[in-house]
């Protein structure tokens, strides 16, 4: 059973910055007639631009509390639907729709998950240590408190991206076996204190808690599905665009759009925010947009793919 918010979210309060807004669009290509998936509905951001250019938009997000603001906010033009990006192709056909003009997938954690303080998703404040963006399945305590400490070690260094991986590992299986490790601080202190030299700078936890975050919820499994169920999806001529937010999912993206036959990339490199964007929005620092097209049958007989 999920616990919603209160029903006290104005459409104001939906908003959140859209990142690479205009190079989304160019990269869509909205219109009237056109129906465009919003696979990462999160603030609306985005989906309310492919709206305002005369877009139908079908807006999916496994979390129940965006669902829940975006159902508030009524957008004429936006159908919304619970569920997993992956799932794209059974999704569409339980609303009867074959095939879309566009898919867009803005991965990662919203705003609106960093700072909601009862998530468990940001170690800057004290929490339940949760950090399911679906409110579903084993929670990031359930993980930290079970899994074998080599397990522990593998997640933090492959999806966390840190070389004191072992020792992290080794810190939160001594600290579980005094006592269950239930909250964000506690396991942001922990790590800190398990980790060698470090005095200021970037929390020592934050590759942690990423680590934490993507395993719980499957992002990068769910973001190698989310690909192949986008072409499946896609109409001739339809596009796809991906925004992602660290190497390991950029990664992903490339080298699927390298090796499908139909797909035509529309971009050769990442695009990436420009200084003003930046500025304005941190969170686009780190963001990279890569693009596609889908082929028509003969195009794609004729492709020449790689990897
Ligand atoms: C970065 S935010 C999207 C922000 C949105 N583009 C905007 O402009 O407001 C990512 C959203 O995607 C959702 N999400 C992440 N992975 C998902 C998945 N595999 N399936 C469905 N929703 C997912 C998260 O719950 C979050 O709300």
């Amino acid at each position: 059973m999920t616990t919603l918010p209160p029903d006290d979210l104005t459409p104001l309060t939906l908003s959140h910055i859209p990142v690479l807004a205009a190079e989304v669009i160019e990269a869509l290509a909205p219109a009237p007639g056109r129906v465009i998936v919003d696979g990462t509905l999160g603030g609306a951001g985005h989906t309310r631009l492919l709206l305002e250019a005369g877009a139908s938009v079908i807006g999916i997000d496994q979390d129940p509390y965006a669902l829940n603001r975006a159902r508030e906010a009524a957008l004429p033009g936006l159908t919304v639907v619970e569920g997993n990006y992956r799932d794209l192709p059974e999704l569409l056909s339980s609303l009867g729709v074959p095939q879309v003009d566009g898919v867009l997938l803005d991965i990662g954690v919203s705003s609106f998950q960093l700072d909601d303080s009862g998530r468990g998703f940001s170690y800057h404040t004290d929490a339940p240590l949760d950090m399911r963006m679906s409110q579903s399945g084993l929670s990031a305590a359930d993980v930290v408190n079970t899994l074998p400490e080599e397990e522990l070690a593998a997640i933090i260094y492959e999806y966390g991206e840190d070389r004191h991986s072992r020792r992290i590992a080794r810190a939160i299986v001594q600290a579980r076996e005094k006592a269950p490790i239930e909250t964000t601080v506690a396991l942001a202190d922990l790590v800190k204190r398990a980790y060698p030299g470090f005095s200021r700078g970037i929390h020592p936890a934050r590759r942690t808690f990423q680590a934490l975050r993507v395993h719980v919820n499957d992002e990068l499994g769910a973001l190698r599905d989310g690909l192949a169920a986008a072409e499946a999806v896609l109409a001739p001529e339809g596009r796809l665009a991906v925004i992602s937010f660290h190497s390991l999912e950029d990664r992903i993206v490339k080298r699927f759009l390298r090796g499908s036959a139909g797909l035509e990339p529309l971009t050769k490199r990442p695009v990436e925010a420009s200084e003003e964007e930046q500025i304005r929005n941190p969170r686009a620092r780190s963001a990279k947009l890569r693009a596609a097209r889908k082929l028509g049958p003969d195009e794609a007989a004729g492709r020449e793919v790689g990897r």
